[in-house]
């Protein structure tokens, strides 16, 4: 309801020609908080990614992310259709890229390849598990890309719920990024939209490429209320949410397809190829039903990534054996668990599996 009030009290002008005092304030205070420059409200986390991709990027030039990114997997393929730009795909651990992976990743001045312009991180990482980085992860980032005169841009859909994790300031992190894109309208409740902050330089530009993206709006400050408003009550509540996320991840009753189901082997995919290629599943447990080639999936797997290979089947583990196997099975990096004939295991044996998986 206050927020409601909020929005509907709001002093407003025509944004279309930066006159709503509102959405001015808005862009204004998050800029301040971030110490950068100058912010530009818009009406979506994927048009400030996307106003962001077009200022870093000319056709022919590429970005570097990963795999996972939002920019990549859920904006319609904006990087092509809205910039002309290729795409360099990272992989990593929880959707996370590392500078190393970026230093290799920069291509060279060749006639054949596109020119690196942009990196673009993602903070939480929403497919990596709501994963957070850190500022000690980023610098080195933003020290290779400042050396090779490339742009960093940071999808921070969820950018206050990693901050209020970690306790880092919203400061240290403009200091480390060109653009950065928040979103008001996710765990900070508003109904709708997106700041992209940057240089004044950056976000004059930027307000031309959302004039063509269609993101102009007249008397925004009805909208840009809720998110001062937001940015007022809603920031540090993030930790309450944050709380009853964990309580529901205690409470959820942990089923043994939760468990395994990720590798689920009805339909082998070549994600679960490539991730273990790529050396980022630590241990995996196979199960399926019969005649889907299990075993020889779990075997090869094991060879490729060198894994030690522990089976466990319904048919003769007893709860010792599951005992020995899964203590192994979760104190060893890289290992391949195969579970035969997983529908029939008995309640005993599905019991013990659990408890030791959950205690471990
Ligand atoms: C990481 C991330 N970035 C950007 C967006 C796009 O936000 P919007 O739905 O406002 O376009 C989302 C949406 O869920 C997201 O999760």
């Amino acid at each position: 309801m206050a927020m409601k009030a909020a929005m509907f009290e709001a002093p407003v002008g025509d944004d279309v020609f930066g006159e709503d005092p509102t959405v001015n304030a808005l862009e204004e205070k998050i800029a301040q908080l971030f110490g950068m420059e100058a912010g530009i409200f818009c009406p979506s986390g994927t048009m400030t990614n996307q106003i962001a991709i077009r200022l870093h990027t000319r056709p022919q030039t590429e970005v570097i992310c990963h795999q996972y990114s939002h920019i990549y997997l859920y904006e319609g393929g904006g990087i092509m259709s809205n910039s002309l730009a290729s795409v360099k795909l990272l992989s990593g651990d929880l959707g996370k890229i590392t500078a190393a992976q970026v230093a290799e990743s920069i291509n060279p001045d060749d006639v054949h390849a596109p020119e690196t312009t942009l990196v673009s991180l993602e903070n939480t990482m929403n497919k990596g598990g709501g994963s957070i980085y850190k500022l000690d992860e980023i610098k080195p980032i933003h020290d290779l890309c400042r050396e090779k005169g490339i742009k960093l841009h940071l999808d921070g859909a969820r950018l206050f719920n990693a901050l209020v994790e970690s306790g880092e300031s919203p400061s240290e992190w403009g200091a480390h990024f060109d653009t950065i894109s928040i979103c008001l309208s996710k765990g900070l409740g508003c109904p709708v939209g997106s700041v992209l902050l940057g240089t004044k330089e950056a976000i004059k530009r930027a307000k031309k490429i959302r004039k063509v993206f269609g993101g102009g709006m007249r008397q925004a400050g009805i909208l840009a209320a809720a998110g001062i408003y937001a940015l007022d009550h809603h920031v540090e509540r993030l930790k309450e949410d944050h709380a009853k996320a964990r309580e529901i991840e205690r409470m959820r009753p942990i089923r043994l397809e939760d468990l395994i189901g990720q590798a689920h082997l009805s339909s082998p995919n070549s994600f679960l190829f490539k991730a273990i290629k790529s050396g980022n599943v630590p241990s995996l447990i196979l199960w399926g039903p019969p005649g889907v080639g299990k075993t020889t999936i779990a075997n090869i797997i094991a060879n490729e990534i060198k894994a030690p290979f522990y089976t466990l089947s319904a048919v003769s583990a007893g709860v010792k054996d599951i005992r020995e196997v899964i203590d192994k099975a979760k104190f060893q990096m890289g290992v391949v668990l195969f579970i035969d004939e997983i529908h029939r295991f008995n309640k005993s044996q599905q019991d013990a599996l659990l408890a030791l998986w959950r205690k471990a």
